[in-house]
């Protein structure tokens, strides 16, 4: 059959070559000025251009053919640009097979190096592609030379990038962005291969890593679009000559016109071509957030890009180094190695750098290949998707030292990284205990007085009855002498209220554990709190922890409604409040213009009066030790609710003022003493709501990155120090009418985030400053304590710069 049809297919071969013949280039007939290659199907052009209207800058390049906006694939002479006003130019194929661009003067300004005789000149060509490849082929047809091998700026599909630096051919094949808009010379961001580490690929802003994709895992997909266009990218790796790969980008048939390039801004950026609109439209963009950047938290520290605001954050594990993420992080638990060790399993998280990508070997052989190695700090098994046939796809990545440039994906993209840490029991409670909490949401006042749920004991206090086993009993004995009234639920109804702790019934997470919505039967709402293993209470402790602060009721404090004891479980139940918490609000873009200042003011005083009730006015003396924006629980009408207090008891730390070693709390909350020294007092809850308060008037998170400044105190202090306070203030309040007011508050922060413990107010003296607008406030030490960040890397030095200055912030330019 294929003989059939073979000869016409010549014909048809002879036909086109014949009628068609601008699309290439012969010894006979260079390309003048003015003159255009067009591929056969008329997709690509190749002819002079200039950017400008000035003659004397022109180039030769290829543009698609078939679209109104010219768009520039690939430049042949990008850092030579030529005059094309004078006669004499052109772009010439010589008898020994090379392209040379010609001046008027007949100098060389650009040609190939195809070092290849085609023999006997004659036939061979240069041949323009439908696909964009400029091709010099021999009389045989194959091909000496692609312009796909030398790449400028973009990537269209069939060109391929290598995942190795190692040969000559690779560094061709890097991309260079243009130096600016109109300007194709060669920029300073640089992208391809890289040397540390096979099979991934890294932009460059000149030798500084600017942006890493991780480690080569498989495809990349996408789907509809808006405009209803669909079609599939794949990249896939092909093998090469030797040891190396590449990546290949590959479209569905009927997709739209793709390019991808390295932008002038040293963006990543795929686009299609929109034929609605007859534009371009990004779709993807690299790096796409401020956690993409290289490094954006230092070393044993990701940044987690499921926030809404990126925020750095230690590996399981670990603890910060300095009072920010600049330094990174350093092991809680030194490792044993051996037995001692086990490999903690994060998952979606961003591959870091600087791994051994070993061959050829199965998923426990990997596992082995770290395990077994005392300096392994953690691996990663997949297996590389879309390979030819050629290629091992055992993808076994092992890290030897330290991890840098992990970032937790909000997405699939992520894979999982598992993490060598010391197997102590201690360091697991540690590590949950300094998460970031996203807390008890919670909601509806119930009509009806505390409900008190009390568990009892399977199989401890016990008597056989196996009916109540389950059971969440009250036993009257313990609260004889309270009159409350104690309907009893049993645990299984916990289940049935949370579909057995479904993961869609999840409200949050936090250190002390996860909260799960539930509705009770006749459907009240309620959120329930399941404590994290880590309590180091024995039972009754609990219980009696619990009754005490179930007591503590105000305006101002998430209503503790009971709790549930089952076997190894600790429930605890509490009101829910739909709204949610506050970082809900504050931290959203959209969200937060709901919050005007009256409604913020209002969330202060609250939380204040909150706070001092827990220090002073109830019968305990509580320090919460974990305020932060999203311990603040929002009701109905918007008036704050504050949640998790009393936590630092049920776990085991009730003492008034102590030194501890174990530190809770949220980083950027803590005060000086207790990040550094583990002393905690109310104070610190001072610290933290001073914390707060510049949050609230900011909408900043402590944790977001600011420009010259280490962090929002920082900066703060900085505004108020030269009077601009009102600059700190979210430009979605409209802060004409209680400028006063804003001002006062921020000094007020200050205030609370002095240094020294002793020079912050208490509460008592705080709610006295809210509430009454003419008491005098002291004035603001400037908060010294903390660093000032740059965490900077240089790849060709493999040093790792880190400064430290805690001097002082006057030093640094005001923005
Ligand atoms: C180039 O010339 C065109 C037409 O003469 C004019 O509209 C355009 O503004 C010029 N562009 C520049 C960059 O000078
Ligand atoms: C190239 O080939 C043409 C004819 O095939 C010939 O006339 C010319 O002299 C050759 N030039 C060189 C430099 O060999
Ligand atoms: C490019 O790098 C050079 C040398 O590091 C520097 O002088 C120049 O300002 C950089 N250009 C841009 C646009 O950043
Ligand atoms: C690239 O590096 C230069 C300094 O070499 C710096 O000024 C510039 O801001 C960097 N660009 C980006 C986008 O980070
Ligand atoms: C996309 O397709 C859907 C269903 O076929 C249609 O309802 C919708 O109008 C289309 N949208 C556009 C922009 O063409
Ligand atoms: C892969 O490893 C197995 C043993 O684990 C060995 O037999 C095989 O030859 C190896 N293959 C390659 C291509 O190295
Ligand atoms: C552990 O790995 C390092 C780095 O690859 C290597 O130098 C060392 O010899 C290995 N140690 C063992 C015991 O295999
Ligand atoms: C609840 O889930 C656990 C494990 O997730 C399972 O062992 C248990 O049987 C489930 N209970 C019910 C009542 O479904
Ligand atoms: C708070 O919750 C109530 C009741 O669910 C709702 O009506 C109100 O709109 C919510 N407020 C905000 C700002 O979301
Ligand atoms: C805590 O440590 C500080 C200094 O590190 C010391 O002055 C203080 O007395 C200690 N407090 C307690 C209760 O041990
Ligand atoms: C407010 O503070 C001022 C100055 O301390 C004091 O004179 C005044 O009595 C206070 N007002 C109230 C209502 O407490
Ligand atoms: C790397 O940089 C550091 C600090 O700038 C310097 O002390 C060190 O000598 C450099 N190392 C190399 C190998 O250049």
């Amino acid at each position: 059959m294929a003989y059939l049809y073979l000869p016409v297919f010549i014909f048809l071969l002879s036909m086109a070559c014949s009628c068609q013949s601008d699309d290439r280039l012969t010894p006979a007939k260079p390309l003048l000025p003015g003159d255009m290659l067009i591929s056969h199907g008329g997709v690509f052009a190749l002819g002079f251009f200039s950017l400008t209207n000035s003659s004397s800058s022109s180039y030769v390049g290829i543009w698609y053919n078939n679209i109104p906006e010219r768009t520039y694939v690939w430049i042949a002479n990008r850092d030579n640009p030529i005059t094309t006003d004078v006669p004499g130019t052109k772009l010439a194929f010589t008898n020994s097979s090379d392209l040379v661009l010609l001046d008027s003067t007949g100098h060389t300004i650009w040609m190939t190096r195809s070092s290849i005789s085609a023999g006997g000149g004659g036939t061979a060509a240069v041949v323009l592609l439908d696909s964009g490849n400029l091709v010099i082929q021999s009389i045989d047809g194959t091909a000496i030379w692609e312009s796909f091998d030398h790449l400028t700026d973009t990537v269209i599909p069939g060109v391929s990038l290598s995942l190795s630096s190692s040969d000559a051919a690779a560094s061709a094949r890097r991309l260079v962005a243009w130096k600016g808009p109109d300007d194709p010379s060669s920029g300073n961001f640089s992208m391809g291969g890289d040397s540390s580490s096979d099979l991934q690929i890294v932009t460059w802003n000149g030798t500084r890593p600017f942006w890493r994709r991780a480690a080569w895992g498989g495809e990349v997909t996408f789907g509809t679009f808006e405009d209803n266009t669909s079609f599939t990218m794949y990249e896939t790796i092909t093998g090469g000559t030797g040891d190396d790969y590449y990546i290949k980008l590959t479209v569905s048939d009927g997709a739209p016109i793709i390019r991808v390039s390295l932008d002038y801004t040293g963006l990543f950026t795929y686009r299609r071509w929109n034929l609605k609109t007859s534009s371009w439209t990004v779709f993807v963009q690299f790096p796409s957030s401020a956690c993409d950047r290289y490094a954006f938290c230092g070393p044993f520290a990701y940044c987690d890009s499921t926030e809404t605001v990126p925020s750095c954050k230690c590996l399981d594990g670990f603890e910060p180094i300095g009072l920010d993420f600049s330094q990174g992080c350093r092991r809680k638990e030194e490792l044993k190695c051996g037995d001692g060790d086990t490999f903690l399993t994060l998952p979606t998280m961003k591959t870091p750098d600087k791994f051994l990508y070993i061959k050829n070997r199965s998923f426990d052989q990997c596992t082995a290949e770290c395990s077994n190695n005392c300096s392994c700090t953690a691996y990663a098994y997949d297996n590389l998707q879309n390979v030819d046939s050629t290629i091992d796809t055992t993808r076994c990545l092992v890290w030897m030292g330290e991890l840098i440039d992990a970032e937790k994906f909000g997405n699939t993209f992520g894979e999982n990284l598992y993490l060598r840490v010391s197997s102590s029991p201690v360091n697991k409670m540690k590590n949950t205990v300094l998460k970031i909490v996203l807390p008890a949401m919670i909601t509806f006042l119930l009509l009806t007085t505390c409900i008190w749920l009390l568990c009892k004991l399977r199989g401890k206090h016990q008597t056989g009855n196996v009916q109540n086993n389950l059971l969440c009993l009250n036993p009257p004995n313990e609260f004889g002498n309270e009159n409350l009234d104690f309907p009893s639920f049993s645990f299984e109804d916990i289940i049935i209220a949370t579909n057995n702790f479904s993961d869609y019934k999840l409200l949050g997470e936090g250190g002390f554990g996860k909260v799960y919505k539930g509705v009770l039967e006749g459907g009240k709402e309620v959120a329930v709190k399941r404590l994290s293993k880590g309590s180091v209470q024995g039972i009754q402790e609990f219980r009696n922890e619990v009754v005490l602060i179930a007591k503590l009721q105000h305006r101002n404090l998430v209503r503790l409604l009971g709790f549930c004891i089952h076997e190894d479980e600790k429930l605890l139940i509490y009101e829910y409040l739909p709204n949610k918490s506050l970082d809900a609000f504050l931290f959203d873009a959209t969200r937060k213009s709901l919050l005007d200042w009256p409604a913020r003011f209002k969330i202060i005083k609250g939380v204040a009066r909150g706070i001092l009730y827990l220090h002073q006015d109830s019968r305990l003396t509580i320090i919460h030790r974990d305020l932060k924006a999203s311990n603040i629980l929002l009701d109905t009408d918007m008036c704050p609710k504050i949640s998790d207090f009393g936590m630092a008891r049920i776990f085991g730390g009730s003492e008034r003022q102590v030194n501890t070693t174990r530190v809770a709390g949220t980083y950027g909350y803590m005060s000086p003493e207790y990040a550094m020294q583990g002393s905690f007092s109310v104070k610190s809850d001072t610290y933290a709501f001073g914390v707060l308060l510049l949050e609230i008037v900011s909408s900043l998170k402590i944790s977001s990155s600011l420009i010259n400044f280490p962090n929002l105190i920082a900066y703060a202090w900085s505004l108020w120090k030269d009077g601009n306070a009102w600059e700190l203030v979210d430009s979605s309040i409209s802060v004409s009418c209680s400028l006063q007011e804003l001002v006062r508050c921020i000094q007020l922060g200050l205030l609370c985030v002095q240094d020294h413990p002793n020079a912050r107010p208490l509460m008592s003296s705080i709610v006295f400053m809210l509430e009454n607008e003419t008491a005098p406030l002291p004035t603001p030490r400037e908060p010294l304590y903390f660093t000032v960040r740059n965490y900077e890397t240089d790849r060709s030095n493999e040093s790792v710069q880190r400064y430290l200055n805690n001097m002082s912030i006057t030093t640094l330019e005001a923005r």
